[in-house]
């Protein structure tokens, strides 16, 4: 089993993403860290917390960084609610760690006989502050599986995708750390096409847990309705997640990626140096495609445990 950290802001693709690791056999989570992102870290963590509770597993919840490195925080509340779960309130929450996110990668890194894998589906401003604070623990992480970017362009701005527009300071130095890393980027996630649909098989078919993932989803749906005229929400996060247990799902491309990291229209912007005589060789390798029927396919298998055609 692959030992597993998973860095989040949940967040509806989140909740949908921490469900499928831990219902993944080849993926041993061994926390969840928390962070600021698509709300105040107050909502990620308590999220994470009813997550774990309602998912029955026994893993430590840790909180990690409120703000981003140098911006301001801002957040994504017309989709993911104010609360990050589409106001839907979880009252029933698995403890919080005693230890800081930080702390918690320090202890759990440290101790590591293993090499650890770090999904990072929110802004990266915790695993920033881990490169620059702890760089002697670096080669104790396997690689980074990250949600960010995109090559053709952003979604929060025309230029920038939410992870990286939200703390493009933290995803710089996390590009920059020589890490292997792994892009689940908007050319690919955006292709992850999840319908009302797929919502309602849950629902009917998933327990509890895909009752949650039913109702959480009910106002990511509606912005994409209202806003984006789409009829289905995208799994972003879920891709970070899967590439590592179904590879052969995705197309990549591994190239030199660099962030724009300026306040400006090009925050947060990653660009890639496609020239075949670039200077610097690839420091990540990028998701651009994926098999989007097999892929919604399995979700919704995995999460409901039952056959869905
Ligand atoms: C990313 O931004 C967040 O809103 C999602 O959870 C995902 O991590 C997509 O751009
Ligand atoms: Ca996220």
């Amino acid at each position: 089993k692959r030992p597993i950290i998973i860095d989040c802001d949940p967040g509806v693709d989140d909740a949908f993403a921490l469900a499928m690791a831990f219902a993944e056999d080849s993926l041993d989570v061994l926390a969840i860290h928390t962070v600021a992102g698509n709300v105040p870290v107050g909502y990620t963590t308590k999220n994470a917390r009813g997550l774990v509770k309602l998912l029955g597993v026994d893993v430590p919840v840790a909180k990690g960084a409120t703000e981003p490195l140098i911006f301001d925080p801002f957040f994504a509340a017309e989709v993911h609610g104010e609360n990050g779960f589409g106001e839907i309130e979880l009252t029933d929450l698995a403890p919080l760690s005693p230890l800081t996110a930080m702390e918690s990668y320090v202890k759990i890194l440290s101790e590591a006989e293993e090499k650890v894998t770090i999904i990072a589906i929110g802004p990266l401003t915790n695993i920033a502050l881990l490169i620059k604070s702890y760089p002697e623990l670096l080669d104790k992480i396997e690689c980074i599986s990250l949600m960010g970017g995109g090559l053709k362009g952003g979604n929060t701005t025309s230029a920038g995708e939410f992870n990286f527009f939200y703390d493009p300071h933290a995803a710089h130095i996390v590009l920059n750390s020589g890490l292997p890393i792994i892009m689940s980027s908007l050319d690919a996630t955006e292709q992850s096409e999840f319908h009302q649909k797929d919502a309602d098989v849950l629902k009917e078919k998933g327990g509890e847990l895909g009752v949650l993932l039913h109702d959480i989803s009910q106002s990511a749906l509606k912005f994409h309705r209202e806003v984006n005229h789409s009829d289905f929400m995208n799994l972003h996060d879920v891709m970070a997640v899967l590439y590592l247990v179904y590879p052969e799902l995705f197309t990549t491309k591994d190239v030199y990626v660099k962030i724009a990291y300026d306040e400006g229209i090009m925050r947060g912007f990653s660009h890639t140096d496609i020239r075949l005589q670039a200077e610097n060789p690839p420091n990540a390798k990028v998701l651009i495609g994926l098999d989007n029927k097999k892929i919604i396919r399995i979700v919704l298998e995995t999460l409901t445990g039952k056959d869905v055609t």
